[in-house]
């Protein structure tokens, strides 16, 4: 199964895409038959959306085309949002104008929030609210608060809150696997639900 993680902070380097490369690793070396594929939105990747995108502009087709490509082959994924200002980082919402429901509509997503201090539940609900209405993303019940960042996920076993740290990778481990079964029931449903009518190619 392919698995798209997207780290959603533009920052360079970020504690979001320490946990990305993490949960690369943990994909490809524990559970079977998974392709994990990291995306970081660091540097911002992605101009700003504007309307030549709808015109098909050869310079925005040239540049989403192996992205899209990336995400269509996909059954599953995992936005690690990092709090901003108690928002989700405008690079990652602009991420979300990019792809349609084409790419992501009727696949599971996981969220991973991040905070360096105890934020992380608001970009939780922005994502659960605003960021899935056109492209019909599914969202899991489940999602991982990752806070006091800094102290967890670190390479080196020293640097971390050992007690928090095995905490987070345990349950981080049971919602992968999680992830991993909406993945395959949702790749079912797709096969045999009319998902796309033209009628309706928006959401409500
Ligand atoms: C512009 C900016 C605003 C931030 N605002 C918040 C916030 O509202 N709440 C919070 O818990 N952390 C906030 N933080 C700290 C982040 O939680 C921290 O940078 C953490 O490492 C996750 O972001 P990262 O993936 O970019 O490293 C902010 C960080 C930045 C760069």
């Amino acid at each position: 199964m392919h698995i798209t993680i997207i780290s959603g902070s533009h920052r360079n380097p970020s504690q979001s895409e320490k946990i990305g490369r993490y949960v690369e690793s943990l994909l490809d070396e524990k559970f079977d038959d998974t392709e994990p594929f990291l995306y970081s939105l660091a540097d911002n990747p992605l101009p700003l959306w504007d309307q030549s995108i709808w015109e098909q502009d050869e310079t925005w087709v040239t540049r989403l085309a192996p992205l899209k490509e990336q995400l269509s082959k996909s059954d599953a994924f995992v936005i690690i949002v990092p709090e901003w200002h108690g928002q989700v980082p405008a690079g990652l919402k602009n991420f979300f104008l990019m792809f349609s429901r084409f790419e992501l509509g009727h696949k599971p997503a996981f969220i991973i929030a991040v905070s360096s201090a105890t934020g992380g539940a608001y970009p939780v609900a922005e994502l659960r609210m605003s960021s899935y209405k056109n492209n019909r993303l599914c969202y899991i019940p489940e999602q991982l608060i990752v806070r006091d960042v800094e102290k967890v996920f670190n390479p080196e076993p020293g640097s971390n809150d050992q007690r928090a740290d095995s905490y987070y990778k345990d349950r981080l481990d049971w919602c992968l696997d999680m992830l991993i079964g909406y993945g395959k029931a949702l790749k079912a449903m797709r096969e045999v639900t009319s998902i796309h009518d033209d009628r309706f190619s928006n959401g409500m």
